[in-house]
């Protein structure tokens, strides 16, 4: 039997924006998804027992074989090749933290040990982005790269097809955060879609948030290097007003992001593709990020409790 593990993720500033070539800053989180993966005589079967939110396998099951499809093709394997697959870890199925990504991080490397293909990490990733497609359509690559490598990193697309700009990011120290979840299962593709289509159609409106956002990301990632967490914050705020002006955030993820401000969050916004899925709270110190994600849960809503600048193990 092969094994392999990714990493979910969170992105601090840039989602949206990074698919038209934007810089964005994105922190692995420290729960994963597992899989593993067995030869048999005939067909693929999926065994998915990934904990999250309601539907989630059932709602994504479609563009997950067409990404399996995707990933056998990459890998260079026929498209009949027969196993069971069995998904799990403890990366919760919720919208927005990478979850798709992290199951085909996880999926090609149990391929590949139970195959005996000896692919390095950078070979995975992009069998990775490939299966993205089938969840994100136009995918930016962050999501696959995070949940290959982990730990905190800068990432720009290269819109000229060559490698992507990747680099990372130290921090200080760890800081606590809390990931909030509408409970909503969201469709990527038809989100980055949506984006793409009315930048096209109201470019005035667009550009200057886009060239906002790049600026936000620099200016992002130099005050997590400097360790200034008020002013990470203050731009998770601006970028998730931006967000907002995309039309990316919904109902839900405006109230859990008022309510972590509330606590004493010293930034929230939406985090991933939005539309439903999950927000991010910058909540440092356990007493903090106690007291916000306990007011979460008193309004129903699941969390998750994490941290981001964790080095890679
Ligand atoms: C999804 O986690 C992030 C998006 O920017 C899509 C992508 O970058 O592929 C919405």
């Amino acid at each position: 039997m092969g094994k392999g593990s990714g990493y979910g993720k969170v992105i601090l500033f840039g989602e949206h924006f990074v698919v038209h070539g934007v810089p964005g800053v994105v922190s692995a989180t420290d729960a994963k998804t597992d899989a593993e993966v067995k030869k048999t005589v005939q067909g693929i079967t999926i065994n998915d027992e990934r904990k999250g939110s309601k539907g989630y396998a059932e709602e994504k099951r479609l563009q997950q074989i067409e990404s399996i499809q995707r990933m056998l093709k990459a890998m260079d394997m026929p498209a009949d090749t027969a196993m069971s697959i069995w998904i799990g870890g403890n990366l919760p199925g919720f919208s927005g933290l990478g979850a798709s990504a992290a199951s085909s991080v996880a999926i090609a490397r149990a391929i590949t040990e139970e195959f005996s293909l000896d692919l390095p990490d950078e070979k995975i990733n992009a069998v990775a982005y490939e299966a993205e497609k089938a969840y994100a359509g136009n995918p930016s690559g962050i999501d696959n790269t995070a949940a290959t490598y982990g730990g905190l990193m800068w990432f720009r697309k290269n819109l000229q097809g060559g490698p992507d700009f990747v680099e990372r990011l130290g921090i200080i120290e760890p800081v606590e955060i809390v990931i909030g979840s509408t409970g909503k299962v969201a469709n990527t593709k038809a989100m980055v879609e949506g984006v793409a289509e009315r930048k096209k159609q109201n470019p005035q409106k667009y550009n200057p948030l886009f060239e906002r956002v790049g600026e936000i990301a620099v200016e992002g990632r130099k005050a997590l290097e400097a360790g200034d967490l008020k002013k990470v914050g203050e731009l998770m705020n601006e970028n998730h007003t931006i967000l907002q002006g995309i039309e990316v955030s919904s109902k839900e993820l405006d109230l859990l992001v008022d309510i972590a401000r509330k606590e004493g969050a010293l930034g929230a916004k939406l985090t991933g593709g939005g539309g439903g899925g999950c927000m991010v709270a910058l909540t440092p110190g356990v007493e903090l990020q106690e007291k916000v994600a306990s007011a979460m849960e008193k309004e129903g809503f699941q969390v998750l409790r994490t941290k981001v600048g964790v080095q890679k193990q």
